[in-house]
């Protein structure tokens, strides 16, 4: 394993918090605090949000990402966006597949891979999200449902496009409830997607990929996690939404 090859990338994910003007204000707030981070630093903010944020970040290291994408480039899909409009907003990046879509909103393994496609035709970069829920852990299906995640998202995507994409394991016992996987299960499920990524680039390219751990990461244990060799940042919910503790992430990232 070679984490010098990899970009660590610690990722907000605001969901569905703050208003335009709150997201200005957040922003100013944080500019400071992550300047000269040696990690690339995303803040993926709700639609409404994407041009102040854009007008925020303006002139710092802060790069702005979308929550969700449509995977068609126009037409009649009412409330939808598509990724060009994204990219002319002055977004960088795109998660796709959170759980929380996955659950509430009919998200499959097949319109996570045509999100993805979409996203990185358009120039965008994908956080793609996958994770196992309690009970497929306790069966035991957590490395076969991850690679199996993995490689549905990344159908028909070439090597070349793989550059464009960041893999998110966000395990969805740890959502929002405060529970973190350990160092080791986080580093574990990191590495399951980076061998279904071999499996199917080989290795030299799995090396390459940026492969983020997210589920309750917060100020006080991210130096441990980013710490494990197969985790290169985060996907942070709650604590990106204050300023001071995602600054801290943002900090550990950086060692
Ligand atoms: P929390 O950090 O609030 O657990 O959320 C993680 C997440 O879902 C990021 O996408």
């Amino acid at each position: 394993m070679n984490k010098a090859k990899r970009t660590a990338v610690i990722a907000g994910n605001w969901k569905m918090n703050k208003t335009p003007a709150e997201t200005t204000a957040l922003i100013n707030e944080m500019k400071p605090l992550v300047a000269g981070a040696d990690c690339k630093v995303v803040l993926c903010v709700p639609a409404i949000d994407i041009p102040a944020a854009v007008e925020a970040a303006k002139g710092s290291n802060i790069e702005i990402g979308a929550e969700n994408v449509h995977f068609k480039d126009s037409g009649a899909y009412t409330g939808e966006i598509a990724a060009n409009m994204l990219v002319e907003a002055g977004v960088k990046y795109v998660v796709i597949g959170h759980s929380e879509r996955r659950q509430y909103f009919g998200e499959t393994d097949q319109t996570v891979n045509l999100r993805t496609l979409a996203a990185v035709k358009a120039g965008l970069t994908a956080i793609v999200c996958v994770g196992e829920t309690l009970e497929q852990r306790e069966l035991g299906y957590t490395e076969t449902l991850l690679k199996f995640q993995t490689k549905m998202a990344l159908t028909n995507v070439s090597a070349e496009d793989l550059k464009n994409i960041i893999i998110a394991y966000e395990p969805v016992w740890a959502i929002g409830t405060g529970v973190t996987a350990t160092a080791e299960q986080a580093d574990e499920g990191n590495g399951f997607v980076r061998e279904a990524i071999a499996e199917v680039y080989g290795k030299d390219v799995a090396e390459t990929v940026t492969v983020q751990y997210g589920g309750s990461m917060n100020a006080k244990n991210a130096d441990e996690l980013v710490a494990k060799v197969n985790v290169d940042g985060g996907l942070i919910g709650g604590a990106s939404l204050k300023a001071e503790d995602f600054s801290v992430i943002v900090k550990a990232a950086s060692k």
